[in-house]
């Protein structure tokens, strides 16, 4: 023990001391980096792609969207036409169209197309016509839904009316049973109904487990993007994938995503601006400190801090990237420190496809 104190003094002492221990900490880290060049090339050359870009083995698992019990097609007689305006990023509307499936089934309603926000962030006004293949998805469902593309104009007493459907905003993940009493009678009473918003509308936990195999349907085999969507994401991640490994990622740092989180305070003023006026218009107020979003971690990261993390992951400078969905915002000043880490950049519209 003595010994050892005096072996440590005696380092940490003097100048020739302080050399040695310098000396040591470069050589393991010479060493670590050497070991960890080898390491990470040797894993490369054995990845073999055919294997990367294949399914994943399943382990027995199997895809569990098929009914497993008595699943009975929806009734004849419907208690009236559903609704409902989805909200949102596109994928939080794809987990609304789900909901509206299933709400349409535990109703026993005529589901009409769902309609998609064509006033948010994308100012994509395409619908679900111009996203999905819309007689995939009504066949893929016709043994679990009645779906229409519009409710049919209503004929009596020689007039013809047009049913618009009763209004109503839903409770945030709603139960079954706010849909089978409050939303059924009012469908009773007005032939339609029209939920919005409908993002979040029914709880995610529903025990019983063919209503989730419902969703699975849904959103694994009834949603499928229409031909000219696929070939472009196709011809997007062909080309990628013919110039070696790459990772996609989504840095989530987009003006509705900060707006809503309540990021502020690393933005210019005029860029403030444009964020509290969104966040105005599109969000509901919330009493909330927006100098110390940051500091309680409610912030997505910045760009620079993504690409340290990436970096400190083992990920070097000639990783190739494609940055998923829309443009940053704030430009220059965050992609810049984001680029110099990784210069291998591309998305969606960088990329070219003409050649393949
Ligand atoms: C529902 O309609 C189909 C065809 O339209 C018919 O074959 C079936 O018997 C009907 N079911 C009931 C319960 O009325
Ligand atoms: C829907 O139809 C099924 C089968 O016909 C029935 O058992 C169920 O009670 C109905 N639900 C509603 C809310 O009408
Ligand atoms: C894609 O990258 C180009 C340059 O590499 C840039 O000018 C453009 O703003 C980027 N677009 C998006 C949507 O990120």
């Amino acid at each position: 023990m003595a010994l050892r104190r005096r072996q440590l003094k005696r380092l940490s002492g003097g100048t020739v001391g302080k050399l040695w221990i310098v000396a040591i900490v470069l050589v393991i880290c010479t060493l670590s980096l050497l070991t960890s060049r080898t390491r990470s090339t040797a894993t490369r050359s054995e990845i073999s792609l055919e294997e990367l870009w294949g399914t994943a083995p399943s382990d027995g698992w199997r895809p569990s969207s098929a009914p497993r019990s008595d699943w009975l097609p929806p009734p004849n007689h419907s208690n009236g036409y559903l609704r409902v305006r989805c909200n949102g990023g596109l994928n939080q509307q794809r987990t609304a169209i789900c909901n509206a499936v299933l709400s349409a089934r535990i109703m026993n309603a005529t589901l009409v197309l769902p309609e998609l926000d064509a006033n948010s962030f994308w100012h994509d006004d395409s619908g679900f016509q111009g996203i999905y293949d819309v007689e995939h998805f009504i066949k893929t469902l016709r043994y679990d839904v009645r779906i229409v593309e519009s409710i049919p104009d209503i004929h009596k007493n020689g007039k013809t009316k047009k049913l618009k459907g009763y209004q109503l905003r839903p409770p945030r993940d709603a139960p079954i049973s706010w849909y089978t009493t409050v939303a059924m009678q009012k469908m009773k009473e007005h032939g339609a109904i029209y939920l919005t918003p409908f993002s979040h509308r029914l709880a995610e936990e529903i025990d019983n487990p063919e209503y989730q195999r419902l969703r699975c349907r849904v959103n694994y085999h009834a949603l499928r993007f229409k031909p000219h969507i696929m070939e472009l994401s196709n011809s997007i991640v062909n080309r990628l994938r013919s110039q070696g490994h790459f990772m996609a990622i989504h840095l989530r740092f987009e003006m509705d995503m900060l707006a809503f989180a309540g990021c502020f305070d690393i933005f210019t003023p005029e860029e403030q601006k444009i964020l509290r006026k969104y966040r105005e218009e599109n969000f509901a107020p919330k009493d909330t400190v927006y100098s110390e979003r940051r500091a309680i971690g409610k912030c997505p990261l910045t760009p620079e801090e993504v690409a340290y993390i990436l970096r400190a992951m083992g990920f070097d400078h000639s990783t190739r990237i494609y940055l998923a969905a829309g443009d940053l915002f704030g430009g220059e000043r965050f992609t810049k420190p984001f680029r110099l880490l990784f210069p291998h950049v591309e998305n969606h519209s960088s990329v070219d496809t003409t050649g393949s």
